[in-house]
């Protein structure tokens, strides 16, 4: 991986994908393979196996929103990082009408409602503006939508972010547990009340 930024800022992220491309060397067959995973949960919870409107938060490269793109009818990756993007709309969006990439801060973001919103790897990034986010979160999913999001379970353990993502809004209806680069991940699932 690259120099990690060195903070969460949406310029240090800009700096960190215009030090090259895949800087968090996503390209690599145990995140597809990991994204995957996420589809599979989606799909396993929702009407023929499909959710109507998938937003993928954080999507980087798109390298996982057009996996999770398997999982929806339309699907809109957003991330903070301009050259993100504009690498993402390359890649992905001149293949698939379907699959759209838009350049905004998921807490400015206006567009109708989702049926799933997937948070992975991202929430950290959030916790200095954690009430506005669960407001966006609100905003942006339908009544009984769905919220997929993902921790590595062993060394940097995240287990508290989940039990800050449920409460009056969410609940948990279900988790797995997979290994990623040799490090195991624990997905879970959440639906809005
Ligand atoms: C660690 S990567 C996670 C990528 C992917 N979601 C995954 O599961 O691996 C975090 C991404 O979130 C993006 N990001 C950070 N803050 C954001 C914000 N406020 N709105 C949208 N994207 C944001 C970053 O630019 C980065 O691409």
């Amino acid at each position: 991986m690259g120099n990690l930024p060195k903070n969460h800022s949406p310029e240090a992220m800009e700096e960190f994908f215009q030090s090259g491309p895949d800087p968090f060397k996503y390209q690599t067959d145990d995140h597809v393979a990991r994204a995957e995973q996420y589809t599979a949960l989606v799909s396993r919870h929702t009407k023929f196996g499909l959710a109507r409107r998938l937003l993928d938060v954080g999507c980087g490269e798109g390298y996982l929103t057009h996996v999770l793109s398997d999982a929806a009818e339309h699907t809109v990756g957003i991330d903070v990082s301009q050259t993100a993007i504009a690498r993402a709309k390359v890649a992905y969006s001149d293949l698939d009408e379907m699959l759209e990439f838009r350049q905004v801060d998921f807490l400015q973001l206006r567009t109708r409602k989702f049926d799933c919103l997937v948070l992975t790897a991202v929430l950290p990034y959030f916790d200095s503006r954690w009430d506005q986010f669960m407001v966006t979160v609100d905003r942006l999913l339908k009544k009984g939508g769905l919220v997929v999001t993902s921790f590595v379970s062993e060394g940097c353990v995240t287990d508290p972010w989940i039990s800050r993502l449920e409460g009056d809004l969410l609940e948990r209806v279900d988790t797995v547990e997979f290994t990623c680069n040799g490090l195991k991940h624990r997905a879970h699932l959440l639906r809005k009340k």
